[in-house]
């Protein structure tokens, strides 16, 4: 029961409604740890990365609960400073507990955090930039142990743009003695959302949505009621399903400020899109394709989470394309699987070429990761036959329903 089969071949008719966040969720759980009282989310998503976060914040002390669609944290008893390597190891976004749980206890030892494996994901920087802002820490063979009595606001001048990093300085430095720089920092609207949530309850920053942050530190921050904004790459994928099989369909609640680069790419593959106050109207296959090439980058750059569903509708685009990768170097793992799929994609070094002619055959496909795993379900709805997407708990980590969606979306799909 690990598994998705689809009945490829059918053009998507409908609508659905885009999920809250994952990528501005688990930082923003993250941040809770950073105020005494109760936190109330509302469209927190029901995906298992939420899940692990949730375990997680349990595991520390904190009290969480779901009732009528809204998560509550209750932070009042935490005590523990050693989190569960099960949950760590599973999930990247452990990482960000470092910095919320050193400010709030001064203390924390965990293991190396596991998450996707789409490359080599270390975490020096995250390191290297506490260490400058005060915090001791050492390492082991399987983890790492940090403390600091003081966290101190300092000027950090990073060497690239790390969203991860962004958001754990962001976490130690809201309750920092003094003022904290991070320059560059990344704009990533999820990178807004932990702002203005920490904003809300009291944080001074200054620069959000810039690449470059001012935090003053205070002595405090106050229980907030927040609401996780809708999920950008869920509703790209969509989109994507809906360019590859030509259909039309309306993508409610889709954060359509925060989609640009992705947005412009679609026109200039051949969809129509139709920004409304309610979503995005998309129609699949609208005009001719005009470029069929994208590189992934920073945001507000094409975003490097999109870049597998969109080598699909590439693949079968009609038109020769090729896709640029300069985030993480591991990103073309679902290649060899649309292969034996039957596209026509060879890689070089960062550059996957797509010949745009590919007939894709229904089979049994394995997600090896959450994006990759999602893009493969999209190539199985533009195939002809029937395929099915084994190791569906990748994909489980970001969709809260990837069969239900689709199926609103008109898509002949079941679990299997
Ligand atoms: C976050 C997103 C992920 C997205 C990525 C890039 C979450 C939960 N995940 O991941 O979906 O694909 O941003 O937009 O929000 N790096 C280092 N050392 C470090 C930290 C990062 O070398 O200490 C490298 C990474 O290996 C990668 C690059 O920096 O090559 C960017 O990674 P980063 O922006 O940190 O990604 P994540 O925060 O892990």
């Amino acid at each position: 029961m690990d598994a998705i089969r689809i009945y490829g071949g059918k053009r998507l008719e409908g609508q659905t409604t885009i999920q809250g966040s994952k990528n501005a969720s688990l930082p923003i759980l993250a941040a809770t740890l950073l105020i005494k009282g109760t936190c109330e989310l509302e469209n927190c998503p029901d995906i298992s990365d939420v899940f692990h976060m949730q375990r997680l914040l349990t595991s520390l002390g904190c009290k969480v609960e779901k009732k009528e669609g809204i998560v509550r944290v209750n932070t009042e008893c935490l005590s523990e400073c050693d989190m569960p390597s099960d949950s760590v190891g599973v999930m990247r976004s452990s990482i960000m507990l470092l910095g919320a749980l050193l400010a709030r206890t001064g203390y924390v030892c965990m293991e190396y955090p596991g998450g996707c494996v789409i490359g080599a994901r270390p975490i020096d920087l995250h390191l290297q930039s506490l260490r400058k802002m005060g915090v001791r820490i050492e390492e082991t063979g399987a983890g790492f142990c940090a403390e600091a009595s003081k966290i101190n606001g300092t000027v950090l001048r990073l060497p690239f743009v790390s969203v991860g990093v962004t958001e754990n300085l962001i976490l130690a430095a809201v309750l920092a003695e003094g003022e904290t720089v991070i320059e560059p920092a990344a704009r990533e609207p999820e990178i807004q959302a932990l702002c203005e949530f920490l904003i809300s309850a009291g944080a001074q920053i200054e620069g959000s949505g810039t690449d470059r942050l001012i935090i003053r530190g205070v002595r405090s921050l106050r229980p907030v009621r927040y609401r996780i904004p809708a999920d950008r790459i869920v509703a790209g994928t969509y989109l994507s399903a809906c360019m590859c099989t030509g259909g039309r369909v309306f993508l409610k609640d889709a954060p359509v400020n925060h989609m640009e680069s992705v947005l412009e790419t679609a026109v200039r593959m051949g969809a129509a899109i139709d920004r409304e106050p309610e979503g995005i109207l998309v129609t699949g296959r609208d005009h001719e394709s005009t470029c069929n090439s994208l590189i992934t980058g920073c945001y507000p750059a094409f975003p490097t989470d999109m870049q597998s569903p969109f080598m699909v509708v590439m693949a079968v685009s009609g038109h020769a394309g090729r896709i640029e990768e300069t985030v993480f170097e591991n990103r073309f793992r679902i290649v060899s699987q649309l292969r034996r799929m039957g596209a026509g994609i060879t890689v070089q070094g960062s550059t996957a070429y797509i010949d745009g002619n590919s007939r894709l055959k229904g089979m049994i496909v394995q997600a090896e990761e959450l994006r990759g795993g999602a893009a493969l379900v999209v190539a199985a709805l533009a195939a002809e036959g029937t395929g099915i997407v084994t190791n569906r708990h990748y994909i489980d980590r970001g969709y809260e329903d990837i069969v239900l969606s689709l199926r609103e979306l008109g898509a002949d799909i079941e679990l299997a």
